[in-house]
């Protein structure tokens, strides 16, 4: 059994997504947003845009008090989870409101490294010892996960009530690695990155782009270079000019003043779809606001004809009745892409977002 935790509000389409996809036999909602699929296919590793977690070949596992669960789960990982590997333990509640149980799942991760360092130190060792790669986060103190490593092991205990939980191990003895899971499976506890907050960004949107990168483990740095498709009044603008990267920002509408000014921003007036860079660029941004069959086509073929390497690109929607275009995507893009993820995010409205990291030249 495979367990999904559904976007908020979004349960029916992760539902209706998984049907499509073929992807299990048979579906019960465990809790309100908790979806168990039994049945799946082993070879299923495509993104689940409705999802925001996956606890891969979950089992119930019971909750009798926080130390006899650390001692079980202790044990399990003795027997199961290899020593010489990294690996990470994230134990998460989903019950109640708001913060519910988040306590009683501190402690018995606590429980479970006091249980570790008694009696297997090798194994406590190499938890959260994955090396931290690729760029710095430029937004210094933000938490943040970075991507799975390939050889990296992931331990997941959610509780669905004080007393009941379910327990997925990922790692190469279990034949499922969390790296293998990549769109579906977060290195994000719950799949949750809270919505970045930047009081001088010309308005909220530039959050989609903060928690694209945070998920893609990747940030616009200094020098290189981005297009901004749609990018009035000038919020995803704004983040890769203050990291001291150079943008030109096409939309029909010019952007707020200061950045019209700024020495490393260039305003072209114009259609979004009309619009092709000289040479390739690092990224491309887009959020413009268009039927999302045009934002998909527009993707597609920037990735294919190389004009980007990496992507971050919003597909809006009318309604609740279009979500089955993005299958699309999630057929073509993983072709033209080292790293793909499609995903309804922390801070998305009715869209969905595409991001990651286009195929080099061989
Ligand atoms: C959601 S807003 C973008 C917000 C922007 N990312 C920000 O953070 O400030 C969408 C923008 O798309 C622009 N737009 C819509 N259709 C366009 C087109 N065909 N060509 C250029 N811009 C377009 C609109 O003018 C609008 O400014």
């Amino acid at each position: 059994m495979h367990l999904f935790l559904a976007a908020p509000q979004m349960g029916r389409f992760l539902s209706e997504e998984i049907s499509r996809a073929s992807l299990g036999t048979t579906q019960a909602w465990i809790a309100d947003d908790l979806l168990a699929v039994e049945n799946v296919p082993d070879i299923y590793r495509g993104p689940t845009v409705f999802s925001h977690q996956c606890l891969p070949k979950a089992v119930v596992w019971p909750i009798p008090s926080i130390r006899l669960t650390a001692e079980s789960l202790a044990t399990e990982l003795i027997q199961k989870f290899p020593d010489d590997i990294p690996w990470r333990l994230h134990v998460v509640a989903r019950y109640g409101i708001a913060e519910a149980g988040h306590h009683r799942c501190q402690l018995i991760r606590e429980g479970v490294v006091a249980q570790l360092k008694k009696r297997n130190r090798s194994l406590l060792k190499q938890l959260d010892m994955a090396p931290l790669n690729g760029v710095p986060n430029p937004l210094g103190s933000r938490a943040v996960s970075p991507p799975f490593q390939a050889q990296e092991g992931l331990v997941q205990l959610l509780l669905t009530s004080p007393e009941t939980g379910y327990l997925s191990l990922l790692n190469h003895l279990t034949g499922q690695m969390p790296s293998q899971w990549i769109g579906t499976v977060s290195p994000f506890l719950k799949g949750v990155i809270p919505i970045a907050v930047d009081k001088g960004a010309p308005s909220r949107a530039f959050a989609k782009l903060v928690e694209s990168e945070h998920r893609l483990g990747k940030y616009i740095s200094q020098g290189e270079s981005c297009v901004d498709l749609g990018a009035s009044p000038g919020s995803w603008t704004y983040i890769p000019a203050q990291r001291g990267a150079q943008v030109i920002a096409v939309d029909r509408s010019p952007l707020r003043e200061d950045l019209m000014r700024h020495s490393l921003v260039k305003f072209v007036q114009g259609d979004a779809f009309q619009f092709a860079p000289s040479g390739p660029v690092d990224w491309l941004l887009c959020d413009v606001i268009a039927a999302p069959e045009r934002s998909i086509r527009l993707l597609i073929d920037w990735v294919r004809e190389r004009r980007c390497r990496q992507f971050v690109v919003t597909i809006k929607f009318r309604g609740d009745t279009e979500y089955a275009l993005l299958d699309e995507l999630k057929s073509e893009m993983p072709k033209l892409c080292e790293v793909f993820h499609l995903l309804h995010l922390c801070a998305n409205k009715n869209e969905v977002s595409a991001f990651g990291i286009g195929r080099r030249l061989v």
